[in-house]
């Protein structure tokens, strides 16, 4: 596979939480398949205890139309629509590699006609989507999530849940890691998001320490 972004933090090797032991997705053979590729490729997917939260939430939440911003090959899409046999898929890549081999996993997972995908940046994208969303995966550009919160908002519907991942950053947010130079800015521009999201009036919002860490938030 050729693939030109890969997000994986080599400066502080990988965080594990108390509780990843505990919390183990289920996964398709299929989608597991692709995900140890992915895992190999160093391609950002989504750790065991995020799918594992995912998969929890959406089974009780059944949400019937969800927003991801970040596909990468296709693996959180096709774990949520697995998990939510209603549910349409709307998804956002800017990567036309990883574009491409999620339109091929969508298909091997048996759930391309629940599939939008959208090629392009997930700024301009969420401008041109219409309100309605129960559910929406934010996992893309970190630093620009606080500059997404007003958009998605406004695509959530009144209940909609809100699901921002990477939010500990491997624990440089807590300050249970020092923060290399080089993610100073990465960091204080995730901050703003938690304080963004805990802050709005508008959201209730809860952080969480799962996998690289989660912020969950609901839209009165
Ligand atoms: C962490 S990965 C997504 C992983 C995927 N959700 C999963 O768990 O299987 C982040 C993805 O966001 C994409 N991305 C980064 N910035 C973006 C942007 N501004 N617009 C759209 N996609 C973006 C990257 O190319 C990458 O594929």
């Amino acid at each position: 596979m050729d693939f030109t972004y890969a997000h994986k933090d080599t400066s502080g090797g990988e965080r594990q939480t108390p509780t990843a032991k505990f919390n183990i997705p289920r996964i398709t053979p299929a989608i597991q398949a692709v995900r140890e590729e992915a895992f190999k490729a160093e391609i950002p997917v989504s750790d065991d205890e995020t799918l594992c939260f995912l998969g929890t939430l959406l089974t009780a939440l059944q949400p019937k139309e969800i927003l991801e911003l970040g596909t990468a090959v296709g693996v959180s899409g096709g774990f949520m629509l697995g998990t939510c046999p209603e549910a349409r898929l709307t998804t956002v890549e800017r990567d036309e590699n990883f574009y491409n081999s999620a339109k091929r996993n969508f298909k091997t997972f048996g759930v391309s006609e629940r599939v939008v995908q959208i090629l392009g940046d997930a700024g301009e994208e969420i401008t041109k989507l219409r309100r309605g969303y129960d559910f929406v995966f934010l996992d893309c550009a970190k630093v620009q999530y606080v500059k997404y919160l007003p958009a998605l908002k406004n695509l959530l519907r009144s209940g909609g849940v809100l699901v921002a991942d990477d939010i500990l950053l491997f624990g440089y947010v807590t300050g249970e890691r020092e923060t290399p130079k080089k993610r100073k800015m990465l960091v204080e521009h995730v901050k703003e998001y938690i304080a963004a999201a805990t802050g709005d009036e508008e959201l209730i919002t809860t952080v969480i320490n799962i996998g690289n860490g989660l912020a969950v938030s609901v839209k009165k």
